[in-house]
C-alpha cells in the first residue's frame, strides 16, 4: 500500500509563524478582547445600548439582570470542564496512557487546543460579569485578586487560576526561548491552576448546591487525584529503571516535534 505522496522541497516547507510572533498574536488578541469589552460596557450606558439590551432580552424572554448571570454561570461551568479536560489529559499523555490508541502528535495538539478553549470560555464568563444587572463588576474587580464584593475570597482564588492559566498557556509558545526545564516547572503550576479553578467554581458557584454540580466536581476532582498519583508512580518507575548514562564519541541528536 502507497502512503500519500509528501513532497520534502525546501520551497514548500513553511515554517509558519514563529512563538513570539505567536505570543504576541494572543497578546494582541487578549487587548482587542479587553478593548471590545470596554467600548461594549460605555455602550451599553447609551439610549442605543439600552435598545439594544431590551431586544435581546425580549429576543430570549428573560431580564437582563438575569441573561447575563446565566451566561456566566453556563460559560464558567464550560471552562471548568475544560479546564479539567485538559489537566487530565495532560497527565494522560505524560504518563503515555493513551500511547497504544492515539498518535502523540494528535494527543498534544489536542491537549493544547482544549486549554485554548477553555481560556476563550473564561474569557465570556469574566467579561459578561461587566454587564451583570444584578452585580455589575468593573475592570479591576475581574482583573484583581480579592477585591470582588461577591466572595472576595473564592472569587480572588478563581483570579489567580486565570492567571496562571494564562501563563501556562502563555509560555507553551515560547518553550524554546524559556528551555524544557523552565516550561516543564512552568507547566506543573497548571495543576495549580486547575487546584485554583476548582475551588473557585465550587465555592462561589451559584449552582454548588445542586447534587448534580457536587457529582461533577467530585467525579472530575477524583479523576485528576487518580491521574496524578500514576504520573508520579510512572516517573519514579522510569527514573529507577532509565539505563545509566554512557559516553558515546558521536554525538546523537534526537529531533522530536515536541518534547515534555
Ligand atoms: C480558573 C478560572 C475560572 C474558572 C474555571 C471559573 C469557573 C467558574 C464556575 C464553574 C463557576 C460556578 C458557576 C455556578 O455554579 O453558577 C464560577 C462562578 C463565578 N466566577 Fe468563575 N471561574 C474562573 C475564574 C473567574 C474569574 C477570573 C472571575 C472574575 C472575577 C470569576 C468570577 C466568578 C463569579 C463572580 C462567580 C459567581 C457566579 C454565580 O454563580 O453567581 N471567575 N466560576
Amino acid at each position: 500500500m502507497s502512503g500519500p505522496n509528501i513532497s520534502h522541497s525546501s520551497k514548500d516547507f513553511d515554517p509558519g509563524p514563529s512563538p513570539i510572533q505567536k505570543a504576541l498574536l494572543w497578546l494582541f488578541l487578549i487587548f482587542l478582547a479587553l478593548a471590545l469589552g470596554m467600548f461594549a460596557a460605555a455602550l451599553a450606558d447609551t439610549t442605543f445600548g439600552q435598545a439594544v439590551l431590551n431586544y435581546i432580552n425580549n429576543l430570549f424572554a428573560l431580564s437582563s439582570t438575569q441573561t447575563m448571570w446565566y451566561i456566566t454561570r453556563s460559560s464558567g461551568l464550560v471552562a471548568y470542564m475544560l479546564l479539567w479536560l485538559s489537566t487530565a489529559w495532560g497527565l494522560a499523555v505524560d504518563s503515555k496512557i493513551l500511547d497504544f490508541a492515539l498518535h502523540r502528535s494528535f494527543t498534544y495538539d489536542f491537549h493544547q487546543y482544549i486549554s485554548l478553549f477553555s481560556l476563550g470560555f473564561l474569557a465570556l464568563h469574566m467579561a459578561v460579569l461587566l454587564f451583570d444587572g444584578f452585580m455589575p463588576y468593573s475592570i479591576p474587580q475581574i482583573l484583581l485578586p480579592f477585591i470582588s464584593n461577591y466572595r472576595p475570597f473564592w472569587v480572588g482564588i478563581g483570579v489567580i487560576g486565570m492567571y496562571l492559566m494564562v501563563l501556562v498557556t502563555v509560555t507553551f509558545y515560547m518553550k524554546n526561548q524559556i528551555g524544557i526545564k523552565a516550561f516543564r516547572a512552568i507547566h506543573l503550576l497548571s495543576l495549580l491552576g486547575y487546584l485554583g479553578g476548582l475551588v473557585h467554581s465550587f465555592f462561589s458557584g451559584t449552582d454548588s448546591s445542586l447534587p448534580a454540580a457536587q457529582i461533577m466536581y467530585g467525579g472530575t476532582f477524583l479523576v485528576v487525584i487518580f491521574l496524578f498519583v500514576y504520573w508520579l508512580v510512572m516517573r519514579m518507575a522510569n527514573r529507577h529503571s532509565a539505563p545509566p548514562k554512557t559516553i558515546t564519541s558521536t554525538p546523537v541528536k534526537v529531533v522530536n516535534r515536541r518534547s515534555y
